[in-house]
């Protein structure tokens, strides 16, 4: 082994340069080189790769968006897309490849595996969706965005006496949804993994008010609907003097948290030392606060990631 490669793909996440960082020099202090590819997967196919330096990594720890740049590139589910994937890592001389990304990165990883090249899976998506891990990359930065833009709307919710109701990231997966609703004490989360009762939530807006809080919180997870969607179906119940938020990209971008940088350090530290010991073709994350290496193929074909919805209970005895 002297060479790994490296690449961050799918939506970004913070926390992506700090295990950008963690891999490069991990790499490097074990005498090995790095090699930076950028544009995700596309800029792997058409050989967007160079040698790393230590230097590069200075002040990048904290950086959000990734310096290796980032691309969807769907055309890597086609076989002879690999293929040339693999030519061009071949061509560089890089034994193994560390992906950082979310599913579709992770499904890269996996046809690279398949094709007997060695490749590990780090976490990196903002919506903790990934399975094989507890948490991924960003999660908790993207919560911290979210949960803090719900306390500023909760403000002039309360000013105004209105209704709002916001949309968070997650893609499929009610995360960032339970997370930042229960950090901001929303008054109902509505997420993919369970079904909502529209009624129930209009019905206990109303009771609230009889009761002298006029204003009201909803999350909604974008795997369930849009904000939009969500308040034209409550205004049906009633007039709350609804508003509806979309949160976007503001999730995905700005500094990490302390401990998604933590993390990111661990995981690609730990992926180079998996990579040494001549382990390949895993998916790694951490589970009950210890990393863990699973295998990649049986992990993606076989395990779903499992949102703890029993925070979604949590929330409604809190909200009672
Ligand atoms: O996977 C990260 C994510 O931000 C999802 O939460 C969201 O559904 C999607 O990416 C948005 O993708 P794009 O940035 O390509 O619009």
């Amino acid at each position: 082994m002297k060479r790994i490669g490296i690449l961050t793909s799918g939506g970004d996440s913070q926390g992506m340069n700090a295990a950008v960082r963690a891999i490069a020099r991990s790499a490097m202090s074990a005498g090995l080189e790095a090699y930076g590819i950028n544009y995700g997967f596309k800029g792997l196919v058409e050989g967007n790769i160079f040698k790393m330096n230590s230097k590069e990594l200075d002040g990048i720890i904290n950086r959000g968006g990734t310096i290796l740049y980032s691309a969807r590139f769907p055309e890597f589910a086609q076989e002879e897309v690999q293929l040339q994937g693999i030519e061009q890592l071949k061509k560089f001389g890089i034994d193994a490849l560390v992906v950082i990304g979310g599913d579709g990165s992770y499904h890269g990883a996996e046809k690279l595996t398949k094709h007997g090249y060695n490749s590990i899976g780090v976490p990196g998506t903002i919506d903790n969706d990934i399975p094989g891990t507890d948490f991924t990359i960003g999660f908790d930065s993207a919560v911290n965005v979210a949960t803090e833009a719900l306390d500023r709307i909760n403000d002039t919710a309360t000013s105004h006496q209105r209704t709002f109701v916001v949309e968070v990231m997650g893609r499929g997966a009610g995360d960032i949804a339970l997370w930042a609703g229960i950090a901001a004490g929303a008054d109902a989360i509505v997420i993919p993994e369970r079904d909502y009762d529209i009624e129930a939530i209009a019905n206990k807006i109303k009771e609230n008010r009889k009761n002298g809080k006029d204003h009201a919180l909803i999350v909604i997870a974008e795997g369930v609907m849009s904000a939009q969607e969500f308040k034209e179906k409550l205004d049906q119940y009633g007039d709350f003097d609804s508003r509806a938020v979309t949160l976007a990209h503001i999730q995905r971008g700005g500094v990490p948290t302390a401990k998604d940088r933590v993390l990111a350090s661990r995981l690609g530290d730990y992926a180079v030392r998996l990579l040494l010991e001549g382990k390949g073709g895993l998916a790694i994350g951490i589970h009950d606060n210890k990393l863990v290496a699973t295998d990649i193929i049986d992990t993606l074909e076989n395990h779903k990631h499992k949102t703890d919805v029993s925070l979604l209970d949590l929330n409604d005895r809190l909200r009672f």
